[in-house]
């Protein structure tokens, strides 16, 4: 088995992905950007080869340099899970006929109108929803959508320039402040909790699959810095609370006609019970949510996802023994690290349900939470009952601070 990984040093977790491969047995090279000797030890040892590209930027030249690489060498797989080289991926597997998401795919995975539009098309609830090109477009979309709206990138991530607007002043300021965004997406706003749906899959079927919680949601915490983050990834996830989503879920697979790999949706859950589209990515969610999966299940998705990329199983047990919640801390304060307040009371009272804990240690500069997701400290805790799990981890995120000054 051999297969053509992208960037198999960047983002963080691509590392562990790497080395999931290498432990199924498959023969790893590496496609990147940066010198081989820059790569994190994870992905230096478990690749065979590596190629230094001179630039992502340039496809074309890209494509090239790898096909020459290759020559002689029988592809069977190309995997990605970088956005930003996701049509570089399509276009190897075209070019080499390797099986997977081809360009077209990739485009609804990647472009959030075609997405919904294709989701749509299967029957199932998204936002109201258009794409603009201009302000003119923009202003065209709202008459039909109504307030409250939301205006954000077609192709964003991590919330960046996304806006609320309640009214018409709201959404002429965010048109304002969005102008340097080539294409925006309008959408109707929709009230309720942000879960996500996640899946491993392989040959169409789903062999994993994981519903998570973001508690405050995300736009929120992108705009409030001091907020804990909190994730939970549900133990049940056919009790009443998340199994809309899940059948949801099942729809939008079917409809996009997902084959292998991880999925990453995100959906919204109404007052009345509704589930209603978000987004979805045809590759892992970020922000160490993988991680909590594993503590949920006591398992390693990152050789689960080889495997079943590669031999179109899972063999380990995937079901799920804890809710898993994991918590983010920003440090309060600038500058140095000083206290981790509250945390010996805390491991005393709770220590036996907590699976990991890294905060900044006591003497280093507090770090930038826009830059490192974790920010200043990556808490897991778990419980086979969600009562109590959520319990502990409200401990957490208000008891524990990670004092700077
Ligand atoms: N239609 C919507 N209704 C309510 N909130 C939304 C809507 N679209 C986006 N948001 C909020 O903005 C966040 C970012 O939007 P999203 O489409 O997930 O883009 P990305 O995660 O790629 O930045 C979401 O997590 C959610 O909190
Ligand atoms: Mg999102």
């Amino acid at each position: 088995m051999l297969v053509v990984y992208l960037s198999p040093g960047f983002p963080a977790e691509m590392p562990l992905f790497v080395r999931g491969l290498a432990a199924v047995g498959a023969t790893v090279l590496g496609v990147g950007d940066q010198p081989a000797a820059a790569l994190p030890a994870d992905a230096r040892e478990a690749l065979h080869d590596y190629l230094q590209v001179s630039s992502f930027g340039d496809e074309a030249g890209a494509v090239e340099q790898i096909r020459r690489w290759l020559r002689g060498r029988t592809v069977d797989r190309v995997e990605c899970m970088w956005e930003r080289l996701m049509y570089l991926a399509a276009t190897l597997r075209e070019s080499f006929g390797v099986p997977g998401m081809s360009r077209a795919q990739t485009e609804i995975f990647r472009d959030k109108e075609s997405m919904k539009q294709a989701v749509e098309r299967a029957g199932l609830r998204v936002p109201r929803h258009a794409r603009a090109h201009s302000m003119h477009d923009a202003w065209q979309a709202i008459e039909r959508i109504g307030f409250p709206a939301i205006v954000k990138p077609i192709d964003g991530a991590g919330s960046q320039d996304t806006y609320r607007c309640n009214d018409r002043d709201e959404f002429q300021r965010a048109l304002e402040r969005t102008r340097h965004v080539d294409v925006i997406s309008v959408e109707e706003f929709i009230e309720g909790e942000e879960l996500t749906y996640d899946t491993v899959c392989a040959g169409g079927r789903i062999l994993f699959e994981n519903v998570a919680w973001y508690r405050p949601k995300p736009m929120i915490l992108a705009q409030n810095p001091w907020i804990s983050m909190e994730n939970i990834v549900l133990r049940d996830m056919y009790a009443d609370f998340p199994r809309p989503g899940v059948e949801l879920g099942h729809g939008v697979l079917k409809a996009l006609g997902f084959e292998s790999g991880f999925t990453h949706m995100e959906w919204f859950r109404t007052a009345s019970g509704e589930a209603v589209f978000g987004e979805i990515g045809g590759r892992p969610p970020g922000a160490r949510l993988v991680h909590a999966m594993n503590y949920s299940c006591d398992i390693d998705l990152f050789t689960g996802w080889a495997e079943a990329v590669c031999y179109g199983r899972i063999s380990q047990d995937v079901s799920k023994k804890y809710n898993a919640s994991m918590i983010f801390k920003r440090a309060q304060g600038d500058g140095i690290v000083r206290e981790h307040r509250g945390l010996h009371e805390l491991m005393q009272r709770f220590g036996q349900h907590v699976a990991t804990i890294e905060l900044t240690p006591i003497g280093q500069p507090r770090r930038d939470w826009r830059k490192v997701v974790v920010g200043d400290g990556w808490i897991v805790v778990r419980h086979p009952d969600l009562g109590a799990c959520l319990e502990i981890a409200q401990h957490f995120v208000q008891d524990l601070t990670v004092v700077a000054g």
